[in-house]
Formats: structure tokens, sequence, C-alpha cells
């Protein structure tokens, strides 16, 4: 499974980069609000950093004003992917993006119908938002398990992105649902990573090494 920064801040992209942890990253205008500066200059310089996808959404929400801000999102790099919402103007903008070849993420997906038919309409990615599932009360990873399974079902090739994940567990299950991307604050990444047994066993083997050091 690839993970993806679900962030437009620039040093955590850095650091999970150095990492091997960065496979790509997803922004929206929500997380570049987070952020000082010129939205665009912030996409292009985490386009520079990421050797891989890097999703910039679409204010717009009639499919004409779509197009034009996805293409001017799309020439600030070859790795940017438009994130357009899952809305009956967003299928329409997302055909004639997939006519163009310029890649696509269809964003705010609450159903399998719905990654269906923006796979359909040809989505190069679909991201379910299992977080603000659970917040309702509806299992978010359910609908990454229905839509793994439709997609299985028909060869469908749109990558499916966990989007709005909480914790450690959205992340394990996506992967073994065989999600093809979770997308991860890093410090959800970081936490995720930790084990207090990894602390306690370093800190024993370090000690110990103390003990024999001078020897
Ligand atoms: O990738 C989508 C994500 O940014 C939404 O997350 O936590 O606002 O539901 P959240």
């Amino acid at each position: 499974m690839k993970f993806f920064l679900d962030t437009a801040h620039l040093d955590d992209i850095r650091e999970a980069t150095e990492r091997g942890l960065c496979d790509g990253v997803t922004t929206n205008p929500s997380l570049l609000a987070k952020e000082d500066g010129d939205p665009r200059e912030i996409v292009r310089e985490i386009a520079k950093i990421v050797d891989g996808p890097v999703s910039a959404e679409v204010i717009s929400t009639e499919t004409d004003g779509m197009v034009r801000e996805g293409l001017e999102w799309a020439k600030l790099a070859s790795n940017i992917v438009v994130k357009v919402p899952m809305t009956m103007d967003g299928l329409k903008a997302i055909r004639i993006f997939s006519s163009q070849d310029v890649a696509t993420n269809c964003t705010l997906i609450f159903n399998a119908m719905q990654a269906l038919a923006a796979a359909k309409a040809g989505a190069s990615m679909v991201s379910p938002f299992v977080g603000r599932l659970d917040d309702i009360q509806s299992p978010g990873m359910d609908l990454v398990a229905q839509i793994v399974k439709v997609f299985k079902n028909y060869g469908i090739t749109s990558e499916v992105i966990v989007a709005s994940v909480r914790g450690p567990m959205h992340a394990l299950r996506a992967a073994e649902l065989g999600a093809d991307i979770a997308t991860i604050p890093w410090a959800q990444i970081q936490a995720m990573l930790r084990h207090p047994l990894t602390d306690s066993g370093l800190e024993r083997f370090l000690a110990d090494w103390e003990k024999i050091r001078e020897r």
C-alpha cells in the first residue's frame, strides 16, 4: 500500500520523504488554508519535493470552471492530479480531464456507487472519506471493502485512496483490504510506527552496551 501525506505542510512532507514514507500528497482547500502563502506556490513546491502524485482541488462547482481551474493546476507540474468533487458536474469534468490525459482524484466519496460512477467517468483515483463516515456512525472501512470488491469484480484500475484517516486502525485495515493508497497526516504516520516494546528494547540494549563498553 502506498502512503500519501494528507497535508500541505512542507516540513512534514520533507520529513516523510526523507524516510521513504511519502509516495504522494493530497491537499484540499482546508489543508492549504492552514499554511501561510500563495496556495499555488505551496502546491508547486510540494510537487517538486515529492516523486509521486500531488492532488490539488478545484473550487468551482460547475464543469467549465472545474476544467479551467484543473488545467491551471495541471500546468504547475507533471505530477499534479486534479481533485474533483463527486457531483454531476464533477463527473463531467472528470470525463473531460480523462480525454485529455489529465489525472484526477474524485473526492468526497461516501458510497460505493459514487466510486463506481467516478471510475466509469475516468477518475484515476477515488477517495472514500472513512473518518467522516465513522463520525456519523456508519463504518467507513466497510465502504472501502465494498469499493475494493466492486473494482476487483470489474477489473477497474482506478486507485482507491483511503482518506479522512483518523488513526492507525484505519491504515492497517486499508492495507488488509488491499486499498491502493492511504492518505494520512504525518503525525498519525509517526504515531502508528511507534511501539513501547521498541522503545524499551532499545533502552535495554543501550544499557547493556554501557556495561561492556570499556572491556
Ligand atoms: O483527504 C481528505 C481529508 O483531508 C479529510 O480529512 O479529517 O477533514 O475528515 P478530515
